[in-house]
């Protein structure tokens, strides 16, 4: 779940609250998963930002398929979260560690039985230091516990480097790296899921 880049990120970001006040600490969290949803969502289409936050409007769609890639996965939940379109996860400028902070634009769907979930919302923009590409973070929980992290990022952003085209190992619809298709107002990205192995 790239944990190494937001930890870095926290770290940074809390020794700069530090320096303005002198009080705060400069702990590093331990980079913590969210909790899976309370109530488990009814529908596969929701939204990650609120429709007046400022930022290009995105659409991003999808099906979660189980381990073969094939058979369409029903009842997964999906997690979404994401920078807004200055960079950060929170008005605070916190990373979020899901004790106390959670990411301000966050969503959460569940998919049906065709294994689709959709997500209305805006597109990201890079950590204000332009260490790493604009991207969306996924938690999907299956049904039977499986938990796993996957994210997307987008082509032609210029800071993509060697650490996400090595992490990108699938292809097509599963890769990491998408395309996004301009329509009208609207873009639209589409990022295929399937069960991992492995927990991560
Ligand atoms: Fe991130």
């Amino acid at each position: 779940m790239e944990h190494s880049l937001d930890r870095r990120r926290f770290i940074l970001s809390t020794s700069l609250a530090a320096g303005a006040t002198l009080f705060r600490a400069p702990v590093a969290a331990r980079a913590q998963w969210p909790m899976p949803p309370r109530e488990v969502p009814g529908t596969f289409k929701g939204r990650i930002a609120p429709s007046i936050e400022p930022g290009a409007q995105l659409i991003i769609t999808g099906k979660v398929f189980e381990a073969d890639c094939h058979t369409l996965a029903a009842g997964v939940t999906v997690y979404s979260y994401h920078t807004d379109a200055n960079g950060f996860y929170r008005f605070d400028h916190y990373m979020p560690d899901w004790q106390s902070r959670r990411p301000r634009l966050e969503g959460t769907v569940r998919t049906g039985a065709d294994g689709m979930y959709e997500f209305q919302t805006i597109r990201p923009a890079p950590y204000p230091e332009h260490n790493n590409p604009a991207h969306v973070h996924f938690v999907l929980w299956w049904p039977d516990g499986h938990r796993q992290g996957d994210i997307a990022y987008f082509v032609g952003d210029p800071l993509l480097g060697p650490s996400q085209f090595r992490q990108n190992a699938s292809t097509l619809n599963f890769s990491s790296i998408q395309h996004v298709i301009t329509d009208g107002n609207m873009q639209r990205l589409h990022l295929d899921f399937h069960k991992h192995e492995q927990e991560d």
